[in-house]
């Protein structure tokens, strides 16, 4: 039985970034927001001997995982490993342009053949859990709304129930992924139009929402709405989403919660680089002006492993910054 789950504020699968590290301090600073993956290349889920570091799920629910592939067999097994995983959602990346996922054909040069999309969904679907796809509009530096239209018109033949739209086209050539995240044009208007068009689906709307009153006005209009990377820069905005988006008491939010991350990655120390388990909370440090010489200090610690000191530093931080 697939679980009822509001998709309302998503956060975006970001590589890197999403780890299993990330989505537990999503979680500790909110209860509903819909979380994602990172993208993981079928061929990996399927044979990497690390499967149980790069997946785990830990009852960080409601989540997705997000899977790179286009061959039917392989995706049928990612989508089982959702299911052993308890994730809630298998979605399939048909939005990255980076060359090496061209290479290995997937991500967003998949648009360029519908009837194979059709054929990788139809694959990851079950009876226990939503198969979906994050797509672009298109692809090339032109707008083509028919194009967008005959693509989701062919996807929706497999009974699809939610596509996220990255708003923007992919352009495959001459620009970096980064670049592609913020050169082609956005158009919301073509995910509205195509929402009226296609009503039993449910499109969630992706792309340069940078912060959370706009996401809530951006909720009046569209099912749903997705946002990267003013999460990555500061996760910390989380904390706001219960109550400015789902209309629930806010978590209070004080140092507790740096206290509950480090009390969950303390033991992990062991088997996974210091780096990565902190990663989630670093990037505050880019976003917020003066903190160069926290910065340094910090990575003094993280080269002696010195985790305490760290934790306490960043307690000082947050609190100092305001950050809560
Ligand atoms: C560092 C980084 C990594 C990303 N990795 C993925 C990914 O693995 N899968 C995916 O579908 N999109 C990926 N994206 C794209 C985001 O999911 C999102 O579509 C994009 O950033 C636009 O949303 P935003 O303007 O809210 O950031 C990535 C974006 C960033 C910044």
């Amino acid at each position: 039985m697939k679980r009822e789950i509001s998709r309302k504020f998503c956060v975006a699968p970001m590589m890197g970034y999403t780890t299993p590290y990330a989505r537990k301090l999503y979680r500790i600073l909110s209860n509903n927001s819909f979380l994602f993956s990172e993208m993981i290349a079928t061929k990996s889920l399927i044979y990497s001997k690390s499967r149980e570091n790069i997946i785990d799920n830990d009852f960080n629910n409601p989540v997705a995982l997000q899977v790179g592939g286009s061959e039917v067999d392989d995706l049928t097994k990612a989508s089982q490993i959702a299911v052993d995983y308890n994730y809630d959602e298998i979605n399939l990346n048909v939005g990255c342009p980076s060359k090496a996922v061209q290479k290995g054909s997937f991500g967003a040069c998949l648009m360029k053949d519908k009837l194979l999309v059709r054929n990788c969904i139809e694959a990851l679907q079950n009876d226990k859990i939503e198969a979906t796809l994050k797509c672009r509009l298109g692809l090339g530096k032109e707008l083509n709304y028919e194009f967008f239209e005959e693509f989701i018109d062919e996807i929706s033949k497999t009974g699809i129930k939610i596509i996220y739209v990255h708003a923007r086209n992919a352009i495959l050539n001459g620009i970096s992924p980064q670049a592609n995240r913020t050169i082609p044009p956005l158009s919301y208007d073509y995910v509205k139009k195509i929402k009226n068009k296609f009503p039993k689906i449910t499109f969630i709307l992706n792309g340069g929402i940078n912060n959370l009153e706009r996401a809530e006005s951006l909720l009046k209009e569209f099912d749903g709405v997705m946002v990267g990377r003013l999460i990555k820069n500061n996760p910390f905005i989380l904390k706001d989403v219960d109550r400015k988006i789902f209309k629930e008491k806010g978590r209070l939010v004080d140092e507790t919660i740096i206290y509950n991350y480090f009390e969950y990655i303390k033991p992990k120390l062991n088997f996974e680089s210091i780096f990565r388990l902190l990663s989630p909370l670093l990037h505050i440090f880019f976003s917020v002006p003066h903190s160069k010489i926290y910065k340094s200090k910090i990575n003094e610690y993280m080269k002696d492993q010195k985790i305490n000191l760290i934790e306490d530093l960043l307690i000082k931080f947050v609190s100092e910054k305001n950050l809560t």
